[in-house]
């Protein structure tokens, strides 16, 4: 049949599984998209090395969307209509995988996030599926460590109102702050790629909280850290996962010693697969894996699983098995994908001390 035809000469031959990454490779998240990628390039590697999915090889398509919304929302059109990929991969920030999401579920092409812990991607999209846990969730953890560990009854927010993740998260870890008896002295905000933090940080000083929640990105942050500490504020910054990245202590310094976040995972996480990957990564990219490549590799072994179990790499029938995914090893934890498309994993906290990230605990949801 001409139809026929025309899908054997196409971009995407019936001999390959085709998926279309959306990465911030540039921008103010640059880490968040060269270690996500690198994540993909391993998991690729081995899965084609070791035979492919039932014979047939994976390939990648990887777009920069250079850390704005417009620019992953383009690349989504582009990948699926013009490369025609199997599956859309992507993003980490929440707020470009809200612009994704409506494509991938029009076009009935799934979508794949590693990352994106708003609520929102998922919700009312049966395309769109996420193998990390929710800030609903990781809001609560904070929370609950804020309150029992460190035994903070008052604490600050500073929020950036131009990032759904943050707003999300923030309103999430007061929520559960709150409900625990605590109390939220000032809640501040700024915008992404603000640079002078004092006025909001002035603010907090005056209330004198116990701890400063801010739930951003590592750019905003390591300059949030070291502006709080010029203005002589002491007491622990807390975060999320947003924190996750080497560049953090770059920016920072010595600024976030004593502070904590949570992750993904701890790259001191004496569980032995974590340790395994951590080996191979360093050797391939010559240096230390973040949350976010093990995210990302995991996320593409799950998703060739998908395709296996498909035997097919149809919309709706790799959509069906990947809402089928049940006890999938990560490596950041046991996947299985709930009746919301969520998957529900462990978190685990860091502590900062000086420079150095150390494991301080998993929280079970
Ligand atoms: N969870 C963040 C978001 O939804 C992205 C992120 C994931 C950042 C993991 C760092 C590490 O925007």
């Amino acid at each position: 049949t001409p139809e026929g035809a025309a899908k054997a000469s196409g971009s995407s031959p019936s001999g390959e599984f085709l998926i279309g990454e959306v990465s911030s490779l540039t921008g103010q998240e640059a880490t968040f998209g060269t270690s996500t990628h690198n994540g993909v390039l391993l998991a690729v590697q081995e899965i084609n090395e070791a035979g492919g999915i039932n014979g047939k090889k994976i390939r990648v398509i990887t777009y920069d969307d250079q850390g704005k919304p417009t620019e992953a929302a383009a690349a989504a059109t582009r990948l699926i209509v013009q490369d025609k990929v199997h599956l859309l991969f992507g993003e980490v920030a929440s707020a470009r995988s809200l612009a994704m999401a409506p494509i991938a579920q029009g076009k009935k092409v799934p979508m794949l996030t590693h990352a994106s812990t708003n609520p929102k991607v998922t919700e009312d999209k049966d395309y769109v599926f996420r193998t990390c846990f929710i800030d609903p969730f990781q809001g609560a953890v904070m929370a609950r460590f804020a309150r029992d560990t460190l035994k903070a009854s008052k604490v600050a927010v500073l929020r950036d109102v131009r990032n759904d993740y943050s707003v999300g998260l923030a309103n999430f870890f007061v929520e559960a702050f709150e409900k625990s008896g605590g109390q939220i002295l000032v809640d501040q905000s700024f915008s992404a790629g603000d640079i002078d933090f004092k006025a909001q940080l002035t603010a907090i000083r005056a209330t004198n909280p116990e701890a400063i929640y801010v739930p951003g990105y590592y750019t905003d942050v390591g300059l949030i850290a070291r502006q709080a500490r010029e203005l002589g504020i002491t007491v622990p910054l807390l975060g999320g996962d947003g924190w996750d990245s080497g560049k953090l202590t770059e920016i920072a310094g010595d600024a976030l010693d004593g502070s904590y976040f949570s992750n993904h995972y701890s790259l001191d996480n004496p569980d032995p697969r974590i340790q395994k990957f951590l080996k191979t990564y360093q050797a391939k990219f010559g240096m230390v894996s973040d949350a976010m490549s093990a995210l990302a590799y995991e996320a593409i072994y799950l998703a060739a699983d998908a395709a296996r179990r498909a035997s097919s790499t149809e919309g709706a029938a790799l959509r069906d098995a990947l809402a089928a995914t049940k006890d999938f090893p990560g490596i950041t934890g046991t996947i299985t994908i709930d009746s919301e498309r969520n998957a529900m994993k462990p978190a685990v906290i860091v502590a900062i001390k000086g420079q150095k990230w150390v494991y301080a605990g998993t929280v079970t949801p």
